[in-house]
Parts: structure tokens; sequence; C-alpha cells
């Protein structure tokens, strides 16, 4: 009997818990959209399988869902029988050397994990006289590499190359804008582009990154065509919709038609804020059919749940370094249709080194360049907390 109860309260716990991941970087259960990219980066695989490696460009504003593409797509690779290696980066990478040992130091290791359940295969005897050939090869080819201590500027592209010769690999860079500077892009274009393709030919370098890098990247190349550019944009209305009903499929929640017309327009299409709202509203309805009067009765405190968790973070963050905070309020505050140009926001904040603030921001993808000399904070939900923010700030002087 007590069995049985205690059976029913975890049937019920599962129940309702929230299906929604939001979080960034975590596989959420309804992956939606993203057909074109996925497509074109078949191609790719199987242009790499000929020997035509190819470098990716993948941009996209935070919470667009970079990280889970790459993620998707680094499943499709090892499914396609490649090695995938995924690397995140930070900026205690941005020298050249502690750079090019990561990289290297990673892909050696992925590497070795696979050579090792190749031998482990072989060891249970489930092996093919082929794979068995296959193990040898890798065994001379393991041996030959040097550790990422001995990598430096000058030999990492023999090295690697060395090292991809003959393998299917995919390499996934993530936030490489982080690290792009001091001539880091220049050196890593050079790599990729001109120095490695001699050496070895069956491999995808993907770089992800904030909008920001594609111009950082293209700068260091006069070569446009040296990347496939690819471009995660906000979602649709359709999209928004499938992800707010597969996510709650065979759970006692629903979502009406128009609500989920209503959170895809608040949340301008991104997938981190539908997953947010979607996650606040299923923790609060618990059951039972969510409709536009439910969500407007909520909409306040979803709004308070994001500053706490979210946006107070980011302007801690903001705040630790300079006048970025000044900066960013001075674009939330004058930033209309159009955005808020380089010489009203240095008189305003009377800097000469408004350029840099401008940069971090950017970097940090908080503030985006609409076009020369001029930037605007994009997320809507994000510019609303600012603008509250400055008017708390207000108060409490006056
Ligand atoms: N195609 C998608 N379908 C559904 N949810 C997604 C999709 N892409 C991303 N998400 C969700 O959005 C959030 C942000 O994704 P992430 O890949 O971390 O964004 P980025 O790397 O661009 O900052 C995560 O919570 C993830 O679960
Ligand atoms: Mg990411």
């Amino acid at each position: 009997m007590l069995f049985y109860y205690l059976c029913m309260v975890k049937d019920k716990i599962k129940l309702t818990e929230s299906p929604f991941t939001p979080h960034l970087g975590t596989i959420p259960k309804a992956f939606i959209g993203r057909e074109k990219e996925i497509e074109i980066f078949k191609n790719l695989l199987s242009d790499a399988l000929i020997n035509k490696p190819s470098n990716i460009l993948l941009t996209g504003q935070r919470g667009f869902g970079k990280t889970v593409l790459m993620k998707y797509l680094a499943g499709i690779a090892k499914e396609k029988g490649f090695i995938p290696v995924y690397i995140p980066l930070d900026e205690s990478l941005s020298d050249i050397t502690s750079l090019t040992r990561r990289i290297y130091g990673k892909i050696k290791a992925e590497m070795e994990n696979e050579f090792i359940s190749l031998k482990a295969k072989k060891l249970l005897s489930k092996i093919s006289p082929k794979i068995s050939h296959k193990i040898n090869d890798y065994e001379i080819q393991m041996s030959l590499a040097i550790t990422e201590e001995e990598i430096t500027d000058t030999n990492f592209s023999i090295f690697l190359g060395k090292l991809l010769k003959g393998r299917n690999v995919c390499i996934f860079l993530d936030e490489t804008q982080c690290i792009l500077k001091n001539g880091i892009s220049r050196y890593l274009v050079n790599v990729l582009y001109a120095e490695l393709p001699d050496k070895a030919k069956n491999w995808i370098f993907t770089m992800a990154g904030v909008p920001i890098l594609e111009e950082k990247i293209l700068k260091a190349t006069p070569a446009d065509r040296a990347f496939e550019k690819m471009i995660v944009k906000a979602i649709n209305v359709a999209d928004a919709r499938n992800i707010l009903i597969d996510t709650v499929k065979n759970t006692p929640i629903s979502f009406e038609k128009d609500v989920c017309e209503s959170i895809s327009e608040t949340t301008q299409g991104m997938p981190f804020y539908i997953q947010f709202v979607g996650d606040i509203l299923f923790k609060l309805k618990k059951k039972g059919i969510i409709n536009n009067k439910f969500y407007n009765e909520n909409k306040s405190s979803i709004f308070a749940e994001l500053s706490k968790k979210v946006f107070s973070i980011r302007l801690k963050d903001i705040s630790s370094k300079g006048l970025q905070l000044d900066t960013i309020i001075n674009i939330a505050a004058k930033q209309g249709r159009t955005g808020v140009s380089t010489k009203y926001l240095s008189n305003q904040i009377k800097t000469k080194n408004i350029g840099v603030y401008l940069k971090r921001l950017e970097e940090k993808g908080y503030i985006n360049k609409i076009k020369r000399g001029e930037y605007k904070i994009q997320d809507n939900l994000f510019h609303q907390y600012i603008l509250e923010y400055k008017n708390q700030i207000n108060n409490k002087n006056n």
C-alpha cells in the first residue's frame, strides 16, 4: 500500500516537473527549426569526406540558440563517422599560445578517446579486420602527436595537420568573439584558410559567437568566401508555437494558440526567453490550459523573475568595468527606432574612451551595432529592465 502511494506521489512530482530548459546551452526537449543550417552542414560533411574542408562562421545574438545548434550538429557529425570536438572559449585564452594549446589539446584528447574505444571494441572481439587496420594506423599517428605544452605559435598548424590527417573531425569553437584580440583573428584565419588545408583535408571548423564576431574575422581576411556563414535568427511565430506546444506534450498543461502568439511577440522570437516564459507559466499553472488571460495576469511576475535571475546579473557584470554601465544606461534612455550615435554618447558621458566601452558591451552581446557609429539594445526586455533600473536610481537620488 505504502509502495503504491509512493509511486503515485513520484508520478505526481514527475508530472509537474517543468519540461522547459531555461538555461543557456541546454538541449531543449523540443528542438525546433534550423532546418536550413542543418542542411548546409550535412552538405559540408559530405564535402569533408571528399577532401574539401570548410570553415563555418556561426553568429547570432545571445540566447538565440548557437550553442544548442552546435551540439546538434556535433551529434549529426558523429552519426556520419566524424569525431566532434566542442571547445568553449573565454578571455583567458586570448593569446595565441594559450589558444593554440587549448585547441590542440582538446582535439588530441577527443581523438585519444576515440582510439581507446576502438581498442576496447577490439578486446571485446567486436571488430572487423578493416577496423583492426584502422587501429594500427591510429596507433602510429597518436604516437607521433606531441603534448599540448610543446605547441608554439609557429608549429601549431604543422602538428594540428599531422593530428587531423586522414581523420574526419569537426571542431566547434564557442564564444569565439572573446579571444579575437591582439592579432589572433589574422593568425587563426591564416592557419585555417591558408595553412591547414595543405596538411589535412577532412575537417570542418566552426566558429560561433555574437554578431561582432563576423566583423572581427572579416577584418582579418579580405577573403569573404573563406567562410560559410550561418546566422541564427529569431524564430517565427509558428516555430515559437511549436516550441511551446511540443515541449508540453504528455504533460497536464497545454497552450492556447493566441497565447503562443503573445509570447512570441514579447520574447521577440528568442528561444531562451520562450523557454524561460514557458517554464514559469508551466510552474504557475501546474494543470490545465494556459491562455492569454492567465499570461497577462502573470506577466509582471515573469518579468520580475527574469530581472532577478538574468538581468541583475548582467548589470553587475556590466558595472564591474569602467563606464560601461553609464554607457548602456545612456543608450537605453536615448534609443528609439534608430540607434544612438557614438558622438552623442561621448558628449554625454564625457569620455574619450567611449569606443572601448561600446566594444566591450558589444562583445558581451548586450548592444548591437546598427550601422557605423550607431548602437542599440535590441533585446526589448533587457532594455525595459535598464530603464526601470535608471528610474530607481533617479528616485533614490531625489
Ligand atoms: N531550436 C531550438 N528549439 C527550442 N529551444 C531552443 C532552440 N535553440 C535554443 N533553444 C533554447 O534556447 C536557450 C538558448 O540557447 P543557446 O544555444 O544557449 O543560445 P546561444 O548559444 O545563442 O546564447 C536554451 O535554453 C535552449 O534550450
Ligand atoms: Mg552559447
